[in-house]
């Protein structure tokens, strides 16, 4: 998610800098923006929505009606050293003054950043405590002062004392009308890439922005940082000492570079799961002794447990909600999967009565709303139509409305009472998939808070949830790195068109999201079914035709389901399980699975984040083994915004 390309050399930075945003707008983005450093020192200009939008804004400006070194060079945009960043949001909503670059309060400091800085709200105060009026609403305005208190001569180390103050993750490129021939680049977590052309040297967070001036790059690891001088890059180690590093020779077309090497960005959306959830749970937990966090009855929305807490503060969450007598889950597609997950979350950790309903049928019934009521609302894009009218008739109703949506400024985000973004990034592939994982991460800590408010959830087992909520992004990289398993069970059965999938609790509604994966991408029959409903009808459409998926993590029903694989087996059906790896229980299902896939063992409860992974990956495969696009499903939209 966003965009950042740097660029110090001899020509106008500002068509350097807008071709290399145009590079990188597959990222997705809301608003865009440019600065640079000229005569009259640090120019900023910004522009929500489409990166045309900034450019037509520099045109008039100009008096240009291209682009050019010839309308930029009497102008105050003249200048051959700069930044520019397209946004993604995340701390306020997309606008001008939320755009990036964002300067400090000298006005001399510029930085474009790609990540989450979570102790964002302490710096801030801190700052304020200083004398440091704010803009923004960014988290990006904060590192820009950060660097400007410790300026004292030397941008390089200012930047050095400002990174080691920032909890999150990032990569920032920084430039300084008191440095005026170099740029600073630094990251943690979020990637960053250098090119040295003829005379001139990029930083961009992705391949495609430098492709025009080299095919030999620097990937930048976590830590590092790059100073871009005209004719060289310095790097150094996260302690200022000098280093030495070796270029990539990049093969890859631009399309190829775009998706970030892989073949299809539902591939790389899979794979970015790892860091999506990571993202999505991080800022979330906070150990005992971090501070700052009030732990008495909730109060602040964060609980005690001698050794982690959930704190669900940033979002407004306070013991109130907890209180509530019912909650309601509404959502369309994926998202309403979720919200099935969600269900059996609630009633597990918090021992709360829960509805789920797709948000198309909720709001055309007569529901019964009761004063005591809350919503949640699930919606990747925070504009599907169905979810939006669900929406605004529980409020009518009196309901309060927590939002989970992926899209910070989406209609849902403005018009709940409470937003718990995903942090997923942008997702461009058709069929949800970090988007999916990522909101069972947040159904899952709502959930357990409402454990822990309701006295539901004792201290030793909140601590044991956490726990196993930090494991699964590794977990995930684990599961994504025998993805061959799944590609070669892909090519035996990519022509089936008869596709079963079924499980219990957790795993039925994991079924849900795998059976609506391969219907969209692969145009397959496929569906699912609570494992125990199957002998009251779907049985009969089981044939020598079938595939039938059973995922099997609910380890107190593993005699059932392995009784109901039994009886499609019988009546001819292929099986392949999903199941526990190093779990003596599930090598039940290798005397009856004809394919098994194995997945980390986590918390019962938790399962679907991880068992959807192989089901995401073989739609994935089938859909290109039939030589499909899987990013591009026919009759599908990314977002529905119609009835
Ligand atoms: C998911 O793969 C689908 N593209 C679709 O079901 C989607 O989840 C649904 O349209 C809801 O979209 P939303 O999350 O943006 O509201």
């Amino acid at each position: 998610m966003c965009g950042i390309v740097g660029y110090v050399g001899n020509e106008e930075a500002v068509p350097v800098l807008i071709e290399g945003l145009r590079k990188l707008e597959y990222r997705g983005y809301d608003s865009a923006g440019v600065a640079v450093l000229g005569k009259p020192g640090l120019v900023v200009r910004k522009a929500k929505g489409a990166l045309k939008n900034l450019e037509e804004k520099i045109k008039v400006e100009t008096g240009g009606s291209t682009l050019t070194a010839g309308s930029l060079a009497n102008s105050v945009l003249s200048g051959t050293m700069g930044i520019g960043h397209t946004r993604w949001a995340t701390h306020g909503e997309p606008s001008d003054t939320n755009a990036h670059p964002q300067v400090d309060v000298s006005g001399k400091i510029a930085v474009v950043h790609n990540g989450i800085i979570e102790n964002y709200a302490r710096l801030r105060d801190w700052l304020i405590e200083r004398g440091v009026q704010f803009t923004s609403e960014t988290d990006t305005e904060i590192i820009a002062n950060l660097i400007s208190y410790h300026y004292k001569g030397d941008l390089l180390q200012a930047v050095l004392d400002a990174v080691g103050r920032l909890d999150g993750s990032w990569a920032l490129v920084v430039i300084s009308v008191d440095d005026p021939d170099r740029i600073i680049a630094v990251r943690k977590e979020n990637p960053l890439v250098l090119g040295q052309g003829a005379g001139e040297t990029l930083v961009g967070s992705d391949v495609p922005a430098l492709l025009e001036y080299t095919r030999e790059v620097y990937y930048l690891e976590d830590r590092e940082i790059a100073v871009l001088y005209r004719d060289h890059v310095d790097f150094y180690n996260d302690e200022g000492k000098s280093i030495q590093k070796k270029t990539t020779h990049i093969e890859w077309d631009a399309a190829a570079a775009e998706k970030g090497g892989y073949e299809h960005f539902m591939l790389k959306e899979i794979h970015e799961q790892p860091k999506a959830l990571t993202d999505t749970l991080r800022p979330r937990i906070i150990t005992a002794d971090a501070g700052g966090v009030n732990d008495t009855a909730g109060n602040k929305g964060a609980v005690t447990n001698n050794a982690k807490k959930i704190s669900l503060e940033e979002i407004g969450f306070d013991a109130s909600w907890a209180q509530a007598n019912r909650v309601m889950i509404t959502a369309c597609g994926t998202a309403w999967h979720a919200g099935v997950i969600g269900k059996y979350a609630f009633e597990h950790f918090a021992r709360i009565p829960v509805d789920v309903d797709t948000a198309s049928e909720f709001r055309y019934r007569d529901p019964i709303f009761n004063p005591k009521d809350i919503f949640i609302i699930i919606s990747q894009s925070g504009e599907t139509a169905d979810t939006l009218a669900a929406m605004r008739m529980a409020k009518k109703g009196g309901a309060r409305i927590i939002a989970i949506t992926n899209v910070v400024g989406s209609t849902l985000a403005r018009e709940a009472d409470l937003v718990m973004y995903t942090w997923a990034g942008p997702e461009i592939a058709v069929a949800s998939t970090k988007a999916f994982t990522t909101q069972l991460m947040c159904i899952n800590l709502i959930a357990l808070q409402f454990g822990v408010l309701r006295g539901t959830i004792d201290p030793v087992h909140l601590n044991k949830y956490i726990n196993a909520l930090e494991a699964i992004p590794a977990q995930a990289e684990k599961i994504l790195s025998g993805k061959e398993n799944i590609q070669r069970f892909a090519s035996l059965q990519f022509n089936k068109n008869k596709v079963f999938f079924m499980g219990r609790l957790f795993d039925y509604a994991a079924s849900l999201e795998s059976a609506l994966k391969l219907k969209e991408i692969c145009y397959t029959h496929s569906e699912a079914f609570a494992a125990g409903e199957l002998k009251h009808g779907p049985i009969a459409l089981v044939d020598t035709s079938t595939l039938v998926v059973a995922i099997c993590t609910q380890t107190k029903l593993f005699d059932k389901m392995e009784s109901s694989i039994t009886q499609v087996k019988a009546r001819g059906a292929s099986i392949a399980v999903i199941t526990w790896e190093d779990d003596a229980e599930s090598g039940r299902f290798d005397r009856i699975a004809d394919e098994k896939f194995r997945i980390p063992r986590t918390e019962d409860a938790l399962s679907p984040i991880l068992s959807v992974i192989p089901a995401q990956l073989f739609a994935y495969y089938c859909s290109v083994l039939r030589g499909l696009d899987p990013d591009k499903p026919r009759n599908l939209a990314k977002s529905v915004t119609v009835e």
